[in-house]
């Protein structure tokens, strides 16, 4: 970051002296003020609830422009590395700052593929798991118990170790998220085949079983791929910073994915694909797109508790450009496997045409997110809605360890230690008697 000319002079009414703020600016967007020496100053600390005006880091991975739905990974348009790269490009990109050529490809394809399998005795930790545990219950554990495996390179102060981390969870998410779904069925695992490609693997693991192999669609593995360029980061939201902070005390980089997954699990963020799609299953089970707009009625009355999930960001506050690739990719997947008339995507279709044109939500900016239409998608490829979140965390594996990595080699990195103004009871005596 770079000092500006810029300084924020700060004035307090009970004739205090003023504070000089100094603002520092990125390469793009606003500019922040850097209040650490404010305490210090005026005895006083700054109140952000829900971050809405706090920058946490600096960073040179991912950069959103909310206002014009814009997102860049390492400056390259979300557009541009969906229609012309793999995962794994973009998982290159995201660890190293740059694309790679053919060769560099090659070999983290090679190294990626060499670490995919899990230890055995992960599969009887799984053991433990009801069967009809939630998938993201599963995965929390699974990832968090990665720490107790891996004794050769823990140092997080070593470049290497924290790259060999960095690739085995990239590698062994897949395998875990296809055992939590094998184990839900009650199927025998399926273990990686390193001839296919990140995602045919995945698939494969996900849907074959020993009495019948599975033959991977490239229709289908092109869209899910795709799904995990989509989902690969997005900068400081919920989850990655979860990542950052419990990565901050200098904890195993397991556990702190293992805390990010369950950062994910909810439904304001990436449990919102499954919310959307059993929102969509319950409007076509009541009578479909002639019940939209009683149905948009509801979401509007804030007493109903009702949200029309998909819908709205904290950032973007015009149209998500995931959404919008995600809605391209669902009508190719939908005419691929000869599923164009698909009720629920119709019914999306209604739903945001309806939205779009309605003052609640033309003032309040709320736009489809990346959550609207990625549950169709994977309705139609076959994975069922429990497993949509998993699918998430699979992908934004990824972009939690580089922004893992990228906290470590910080040069202002801290722990991470929140303050708070504190309301409760000033000082008092405990009554000697009851
Ligand atoms: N449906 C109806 N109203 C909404 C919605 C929605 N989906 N989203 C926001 N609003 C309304 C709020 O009621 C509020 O109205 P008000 O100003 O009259 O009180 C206004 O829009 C602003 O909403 P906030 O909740 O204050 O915005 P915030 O930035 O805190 O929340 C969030 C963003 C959590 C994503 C919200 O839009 C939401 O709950 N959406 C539905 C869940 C969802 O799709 N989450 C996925 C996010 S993307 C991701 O994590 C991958």
């Amino acid at each position: 970051m770079q000092l500006s000319d810029k300084k924020v002079t700060l004035s307090l009414s009970d004739g205090g002296q003023a504070v000089e703020l100094p603002v520092y600016s990125g390469t793009v967007g606003p500019d922040v003020i850097d209040i650490r020496k404010l305490y210090g100053g005026t005895g006083m600390f700054t109140y952000d609830p829900g971050f809405m005006a706090t920058a946490s880091t600096e960073s040179a991975i991912t950069y959103i422009d909310g206002d014009k739905g814009e997102l860049l990974y390492r400056g390259y348009p979300i557009e541009q590395l969906a229609q012309q790269r793999n995962f794994l490009d973009v998982c290159y990109l995201l660890l190293n700052g740059d694309l790679p050529d053919a060769e560099q490809l090659t070999e983290f394809d090679a190294l990626v593929t060499n670490h995919t399998m899990v230890h055995e005795q992960m599969y009887a930790f799984m053991q433990g798991f009801r069967r009809d545990a939630h998938p993201m219950a599963v995965l929390t554990g699974l990832v968090g118990a990665l720490s107790a495996f891996y004794h050769d390179s823990t140092d997080i102060a070593n470049a290497k170790d924290r790259r060999t981390s960095a690739i085995r969870i990239i590698a062994k998410m897949p395998t875990l998220v296809a055992m939590a779904y094998k184990y839900s069925l009650g199927q025998p695992n399926i273990y990686p085949r390193n001839e296919l490609s990140y995602t045919g693997n995945f698939l494969r693991m996900m849907f074959a079983t020993p009495t019948e192999d599975y033959h991977v669609n490239e229709v289908v593995e092109r869209a899910l791929d795709r799904i995990f360029i989509l989902h690969a980061d997005h900068e400081q939201n919920a989850s990655t910073s979860t990542v950052r902070l419990c990565g901050s005390s200098g904890t195993s980089p397991f556990a702190a994915i293992a805390a990010g997954i369950a950062c994910l699990w909810g439904p304001a963020h990436g449990g919102a694909n499954e919310a959307a799609l059993q929102m969509l299953e319950q409007l076509q089970a009541q009578g479909g797109v002639e019940k939209v707009g009683a149905f948009m009625e509801q979401v509007k009355d804030k007493t109903s508790g009702v949200r029309l999930m998909g819908f709205g960001h904290r950032v973007y506050k015009n149209y998500d450009p995931r959404a919008r690739l995600m809605q391209e990719t669902c009508k190719e997947v939908l005419q691929a496997l000869g599923l164009e008339n698909d009720p629920l995507f119709k019914l999306a279709m209604e739903l945001e045409r309806i939205a779009l044109e309605d003052d609640y939500f033309v003032e309040r900016k709320l736009y489809p997110n990346v959550d609207f239409y990625s549950g169709i998608v994977q309705r139609a490829i076959g994975i069922p809605t429990s497993m949509f979140t998993a699918i998430f965390a699979l992908a934004r594996t990824v972009g939690w360890i580089a922004q893992w990595d990228e906290m470590l080699t910080d040069p202002n990195y801290k722990i991470g230690r929140p303050r708070q103004l504190y309301v409760g009871a000033q000082r008092r005596d405990v009554p000697a008697e009851r």
